[in-house]
């Protein structure tokens, strides 16, 4: 079978982290480079744990730092700490110094750049997956109009049809930049939106994720050690019973799209400041009578992602 061509948006980050797991096993996708962006830490951070996460997993692709900070948002202080530290300081649960320094180098074109120059040479239409604020992509788009129609499809996990995380009815990756993806969702260009509805059904618990340990030899380690506090918030907070794996579920489905149910609504984004700011607002009766524009990920199958995981391990062990 061909190869799908992927490029991968990603603020690493602790389950960004296991999404790269998962893209390192994927035999059906080409990944043809990796963007990053603040969010989960900053961009110079999320840039450096990306390269260090693409060299601990073998994924050898081009690496290229895009925004610092979202369109018309005020760049976060990420030196005074976060009100609510999920990923570390370092941004990858404050055991990333574990990881040797990478070899690998950032290129020296900027996220879109990069971006831009792979997807115009491929000849084929190109997936792409963030898993972050989508400022690079809504750059993207904004810089290079005309590559919109050499996009498949953009996959992100962000959003919610009900609740949030940030905020009431906000979750992180939207609401880092409401703006970046209202140009994105407003886009021709196919969407499917992965968030809190599906994703917060995809945990791991303790003990599932001590079965990373004895599965996947150094890799399973650390990223069970990494998700130690990430676990612990999510029981406390939200009552789960274990660490929640967002970010995997957009380059899962796209393996195997028996891993979500997704269905088309129409989907706007809330850009009036004030606390729902960034809401993902999803017409699900459809009572404004719009036109559908985003599959929206209804639910997941959550132990069927998590064995894309542990199969993602095996080769580490
Ligand atoms: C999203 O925000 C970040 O914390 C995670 O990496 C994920 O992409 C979840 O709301
Ligand atoms: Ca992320």
């Amino acid at each position: 079978m061909a190869k799908i061509p992927v490029w991968m948006d990603v603020d690493t980050g602790l389950d960004d982290a296991l999404a790269l797991l998962l893209a390192s096993n994927c035999k059906d996708v080409d990944i043809l480079g990796i963007s990053t962006v603040f969010g989960n830490q900053s961009s110079d951070k999320t840039a450096y744990n990306t390269l260090k996460m693409c060299e601990f997993l073998g994924i050898s692709v081009p690496v290229a730092v895009g925004a610092r900070k979202g369109l018309l948002e005020p760049e976060i202080d990420y030196s005074k700490g976060l009100e609510m530290d999920v990923h570390g300081a370092d941004g990858l649960g404050n055991i990333g110094e574990r990881l040797p320094e990478p070899k690998l180098k950032l290129s020296d074109l900027t996220a879109v750049d990069l971006m831009a120059e792979k997807i115009s040479k491929c000849h084929k239409k190109v997936t792409i997956v963030a898993t972050a604020p989508l400022t690079n992509i809504a750059i993207f788009l904004l810089s290079y109009p005309e590559l919109a129609e050499k996009v498949e499809q953009i996959l992100f996990m962000g959003g919610a049809m009900y609740g949030g995380n940030i905020k009431p009815t906000v979750e992180a990756n939207i609401g880092h930049d409401p703006e970046a993806a209202a140009i994105v969702i407003n886009s021709p260009i196919p969407k499917v939106m992965f968030g809190l509805d599906a994703t917060m059904q995809c945990f791991i618990t303790d003990e599932e994720r001590n079965q990373m340990k004895e599965i996947g030899g150094n890799v399973g380690a650390f990223l069970c050690d990494s998700l130690d506090h990430y676990a612990m918030l999510y029981q406390t907070i939200a009552g789960l019973p274990g660490a929640v794996l967002h970010d995997s579920l957009p380059m899962a489905w796209l393996v195997d799209p028996t891993v979500a149910e997704v269905k088309e609504f129409p989907v706007e984004i809330e850009l009036t400041n004030g606390i729902t700011k960034g809401c993902t607002v999803t017409d699900v009766w459809n009572r404004e009578g719009k036109k559908t524009n985003v599959k929206v990920a209804i639910s997941a199958k959550r132990e069927q992602l998590l064995k894309m995981h542990f199969d993602a391990l095996t080769k580490f062990a």
